[in-house]
């Protein structure tokens, strides 16, 4: 398809719509997934907020219902997908909550439309770069997605790092829910998405100028993005505020969701109440 491209020339080439689930209505919520999974893993959250709030979920490019595309792997095109999608339902400011990879696309969109960004939520998520072997492994993982054709290598490799040893070991149907949704996982776009989170950059400065307000959140038997790195990024952030969630691995969000929920929720009741 990047030959075709080529040769169509920027006319042709596909506009990446996102698929989002839209539920509830209020302050507008837009929650990104992590990796490599799609808008499902925010089902709790859906049912436990759109009640007083509008969430917006989206399927980042290449998982779920969205399609992805000829660009070049990179986060920044992942944020500015999610830029077009707001406008293209007639959100012009929202509460931006990433989980990981979200958490990268939600960083880029602080740095490209900062205007979009009325509070941010950074979950699960780092604001360094890889280091030499953490970007090698995602290279080699992308080059066995493309070959294999299966997510084999997501299943043995990534799956045992997302969910936390409480839930391993007492909540076997959240873990086969992560599972099912890491199979469902399309190869080629979660090649593309491992690519463009190795070429991602130092997110640090960005923190550093964001003026909306953040709540940074990270599981304690996180080991994909530790307290530290979360410490970290809360500290760079002019205005923000860190939580620990007890009993949660890399996918608080799914693991403990009335937490998670209740953190979310009072963060954007107050955004909202300021903002008028
Ligand atoms: C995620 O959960 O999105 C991934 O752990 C992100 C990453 O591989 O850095």
């Amino acid at each position: 398809s990047r030959h075709k491209a080529a040769i169509a020339g920027n006319h042709d080439r596909v506009t990446v719509q996102l698929y989002a689930r839209d539920v509830g209505s209020g302050t507008p919520l837009v929650l990104l997934h992590g990796f490599p999974l799609s808008s499902a893993m925010w089902l709790a959250q859906r049912e436990g907020l759109a009640g007083r709030f509008r969430v917006i979920t989206p399927d980042l490019r290449g998982f779920g219902g969205s399609v992805l595309g000829d660009d070049e792997p990179s986060i920044d095109a992942m944020a500015d997908d999610v830029a077009r999608a707001c406008r293209g339902i007639g959100v012009r400011r929202a509460v931006i909550g990433g989980l990981s990879m979200g958490g990268y696309v939600a960083m880029a969109l602080c740095r490209r439309h900062p205007d979009l960004v009325l509070g941010l939520v950074l979950a699960a998520t780092r604001a360094a770069a890889d280091t030499a072997p953490v970007r090698e492994n995602r290279l080699r993982q992308a080059e066995r997605l493309e070959i294999e054709g299966t997510t084999r290598v997501l299943a043995d490799e990534v799956l045992p790092g997302l969910v936390g040893p409480t839930t391993y070991r007492q909540r076997a149907l959240i873990y086969g829910r992560v599972r099912g949704l890491v199979q469902a996982t399309p190869p080629h776009a979660a090649a593309w998405a491992q690519r463009a989170m190795a070429g991602r950059d130092d997110a640090f400065g960005t923190l550093r100028g964001v003026r909306a307000p953040a709540l940074v959140m990270v599981g304690d038997e996180d080991e994909l993005a530790t307290e530290d790195e979360a410490r970290a990024m809360a500290d760079a952030l002019p205005n923000a505020e860190l939580l620990v969630i007890p009993r949660a691995g890399h996918l608080c969000a799914v693991e403990q969701p009335d937490l998670f929920n209740q953190a979310v929720a009072e963060f954007a009741a107050a955004l909202a109440r300021t903002a008028h």
